[in-house]
């Protein structure tokens, strides 16, 4: 989509439709006759996702409800956007001429933010797609008269869209397309951005002693990868890095513990946690964040066959510490611990933080809005837990008990790859804590956050969220990046 900032005396582009934004409690002021009659006949009233249809005036016009003024902040801006766009998005209209609630340079720019994360789509594959089924808005003109503010504050909001449309079109992509090689040829592809992406295929994981990943993608004919991307901003290349780790089980049948034909496709998006690292890294590099980054992503497929690994069987982690598979749908955490283990001992990082669609018991726990967030450290989850608010990527905390490790110790390994139904996602988390050493490391379990059927967000559309990019980007920003 055409994205511009417009002035309130520039003329109307032909085939527009008109939308204002309109804060809670003052659609009744309007004195024009046609949005007076339009309003006193509806139960329009500018609360937050409400969208009036005026029949009668120009091409089309609209009125998409604010909320309160008091509460209007730049996540408003960008839903009444996004609810703008969504409400005519198919209407056969072309452009979509936005008047913000408030006109600040900062909102004008949010709402551009809001317009391109609603208008996503993942489309590649359809072919036959009546025309009168697609979306018409080809372009948008948000009207302020603080363009030139709006227009500077724009880059790193545009890099940030591009970052979460390629989270999403990783997460949306069928697994027969996006195995673990092709994921990481798309990574690789980065580098365009001016990041440094090595990758490690079999041999040199096996080199590194790396077992508990690659019993994981043993049954697979697709060779399993470790992507290590490199974003080097900060004014001293050799200062520590900030680490994160991604799961990405391209996909995830269970392996020989098959889960069961019922929802199984869902698990095309097993690799989530990589998606959002890779999109971490993508907004990192593409404002130039000042700050020296590293993303390591655990590309495998997990599959039954003839050489799959088989419950009961024993493998040694790059860490020395064995672990008995005692289920091998538990597999994010064994992808996990070589992982970040490697990313520990490489790179020393100031801190370490996984995501991962690593259980159900999240699920059940949270439900669908609240990632699971589990640290070591208490001031890593607050800064996490400060920047997840501004970003409306929520999250909530779960506790590390002591007492639960032993649902995970195994009678002939170090260590056993499930602890039962109880506290499934903590017994889980206490897992991938082995493997990280002491450092100060947080983990987000994404598996009820990275998929959403339906949304509840207007700039979230139904399918593949891209949730953690925002986040992690603003967690970077707020906390970690050198000033300028
Ligand atoms: N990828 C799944 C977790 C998952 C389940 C994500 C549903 C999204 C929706 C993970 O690999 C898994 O299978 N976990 C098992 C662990 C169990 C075997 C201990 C689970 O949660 O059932
Ligand atoms: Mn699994
Ligand atoms: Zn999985």
């Amino acid at each position: 989509m055409q994205i511009e900032f417009v002035s309130p005396d520039t003329g109307l582009a032909p085939r527009t439709v008109l939308a204002f934004a309109v804060p809670e409690g003052e659609a009744s002021s309007f004195q024009d006759g046609v949005f007076a009659a339009a309003v006193a006949a509806s139960r329009f009233t500018g609360a937050r996702g409400q969208v009036l249809q005026v029949h009668g005036a120009a091409d089309r016009v609209i009125l998409v409800g604010a909320g309160k003024i008091a509460e209007f902040d730049a996540l408003a801006a960008e839903h009444a956007a996004a609810s703008a766009y969504a409400a005519v998005k198919t209407s056969g209209l072309e452009c979509l001429r936005l008047v913000p609630a408030v006109d600040t340079g900062e909102f004008a720019a949010r709402a551009a933010l809001g317009l391109r994360l609603a208008a996503y789509r993942f489309d590649k594959y359809r072919t036959r797609e009546p025309a009168d089924k697609k979306p018409s808005i080809a372009a948008a003109q948000i009207v302020t008269g603080h363009a030139a503010a709006a227009r500077a504050a724009m880059p790193p909001l545009a890099a940030l869209a591009d970052a979460v449309v390629f989270s999403r079109d990783l997460v949306s992509e069928p697994a027969n397309i996006l195995h673990p090689v092709e994921f990481a040829r798309r990574v690789k592809a980065l580098e365009a951005l001016g990041l440094s992406v090595e990758i490690l295929g079999e041999p040199e994981m096996a080199d590194l002693g790396m077992g508990s990943l690659l019993g994981v993608g043993q049954g697979s004919i697709r060779e399993s990868q470790l992507v290590v991307m490199r974003w080097n901003g900060a004014a001293d290349p050799a200062a520590q890095p900030v680490a994160f780790i991604g799961k990405g089980v391209c996909f995830d049948t269970g392996g020989i513990s098959l889960k069961p034909a019922d929802g199984m496709e869902d698990m095309k998006w097993d690799m989530g946690g990589a998606a959002a690292v890779a999109g971490l890294m993508h907004v990192l590099a593409g404002r130039k964040a000042k700050v020296n980054a590293v993303g390591i992503l655990g590309l495998v497929e997990n599959m039954p066959d003839g050489n799959a690994q088989r419950p009961g069987d024993v493998v040694t982690s790059m860490s020395g510490q064995t672990i008995e598979v005692i289920n091998t749908d538990a597999e994010g955490r064994l992808v996990l611990a070589d992982a970040v283990w490697y990313c520990q001992d490489r790179f020393k990082p100031r801190f370490m933080i996984d995501l991962a669609t690593l259980t159900g018991a999240i699920i059940i726990s949270l439900g669908n809005d609240y990632a699971g967030l589990f640290s070591n450290n208490d001031e890593l989850a607050e800064n996490l837990l400060s920047a997840s608010k501004g970003e409306e990527e929520p999250l909530w905390r779960m506790p590390l008990p002591k007492a639960y490790e032993k649902q995970i110790d195994s009678p002939i390994a170090d260590m056993k790859n499930v602890g039962g139904r109880p506290g499934g996602s903590i017994t889980s988390a206490l897992f991938i804590q082995r493997f990280v050493n002491g450092l100060p490391w947080a983990h987000l379990d994404i598996a009820n956050t990275a998929w959403k059927k339906p949304s509840t967000v207007p700039t979230i559309p139904d399918g593949a969220t891209g949730y953690g990019v925002r986040l992690l980007n603003r967690l970077v920003a707020d906390h970690y990046e050198e000033r300028a």
